[in-house]
């Protein structure tokens, strides 16, 4: 089984797959793992399989696969990131098991995903996934929708990363340690590869800002880059972790001055 960085490093969408049923044990062990996912802000999240052609779903970038995982939660403030960071630790377990997974937000048909989901009012369905085993080669679709968003590039480092304030790139030197950590972040996947994401090292402490690309939240206040700030939370953790460095999460706006839109998201604290 692949370590959390080597899941990290692994992990693509996977929109092909090979058209074999996913087998129970593997079913089992992701909807195990999925049972334990926490997430920082606390926030229960309920897990459920489902099967596209008993529950009448419809995945139109998705082929070779009839299993889908989904999660429905309360909507409450930070669900977002705590969705983000919760499914992202199925996702990267789903790569060590060998499983392809997709985050999928928007390409498909939310009525009937929510309909198979018993989704109540007052809740919400922010994602789902395919499960199953990624085909040998990628569809001509799927390689055409990894060349419309550049799934393959990340942002750069010091474009991300800040050191002390926003005016100042961080160095992978000056990361020294948490070096991994921050490549994590960098690797990890968001909605259309925006990479919204942004981090400043101050001493003992990281601190995590989302710089929002304008056309992402819903009139109801809904924050679809939220999750993608909840995944690169959760990246942060486990790159942190492998690199022996444990760290304490907090909500506590430092005040570093932000200019163009940036929003405090949340802060890491380590070796205290
Ligand atoms: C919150 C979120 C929503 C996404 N929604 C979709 C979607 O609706 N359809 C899709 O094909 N891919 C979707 N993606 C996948 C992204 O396009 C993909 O992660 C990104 O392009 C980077 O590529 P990679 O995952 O292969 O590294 C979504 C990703 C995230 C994190």
């Amino acid at each position: 089984m692949k370590s959390d960085l080597e899941s990290i490093r692994s992990r693509r969408s996977v929109r092909t797959y090979d058209g074999s049923p996913l087998h129970p044990e593997d079913a089992q062990k992701v909807m195990d793992f999925a049972g334990n996912a926490d997430n920082p802000y606390g926030i229960p999240v309920t897990w459920k399989l489902l099967d596209a052609k008993e529950d009448g779903l419809k995945c139109p970038v998705i082929t070779g696969t009839d299993t889908f995982i989904a999660g429905k939660m309360r909507v409450v403030p930070h669900a977002e990131e705590a969705f983000g960071y919760a499914f992202e630790r199925i996702v990267l377990y789903a790569e060590s098991l060998g499983l392809g997974t997709t985050w999928i937000a928007g390409t498909m048909d939310r009525n009937a995903f929510e309909k198979a989901m018993d989704l109540e009012e007052g809740e919400v369905m922010p994602c789902v996934s395919p499960l199953g085993y990624p085909a040998k080669k990628m569809s001509l679709r799927e390689i055409l929708m990894r060349k419309g968003v550049r799934a393959d590039s990340r942002i750069d480092f010091g474009k991300l990363f800040f050191d002390g304030d926003f005016g100042k790139p961080l160095t992978e030197e000056k990361a020294g340690a948490l070096k991994d950590a921050f490549e994590a972040v960098r690797l990890a996947p968001s909605a259309v590869n925006k990479q919204p994401w942004r981090a400043v090292l101050c001493e003992n402490k990281v601190h995590f800002y989302e710089y929002p690309t304008p056309g992402y939240v819903t009139e109801s206040g809904w924050d679809l880059q939220k999750i993608d700030m909840g995944i690169a939370l959760c990246h942060f953790v486990l790159g942190a972790r492998e690199c022996g460095i444990e760290t304490v999460f907090d909500q506590a706006d430092p005040g570093i001055p932000t200019g163009n839109g940036l929003q405090y998201i949340a802060s890491y604290t380590f070796g205290s």
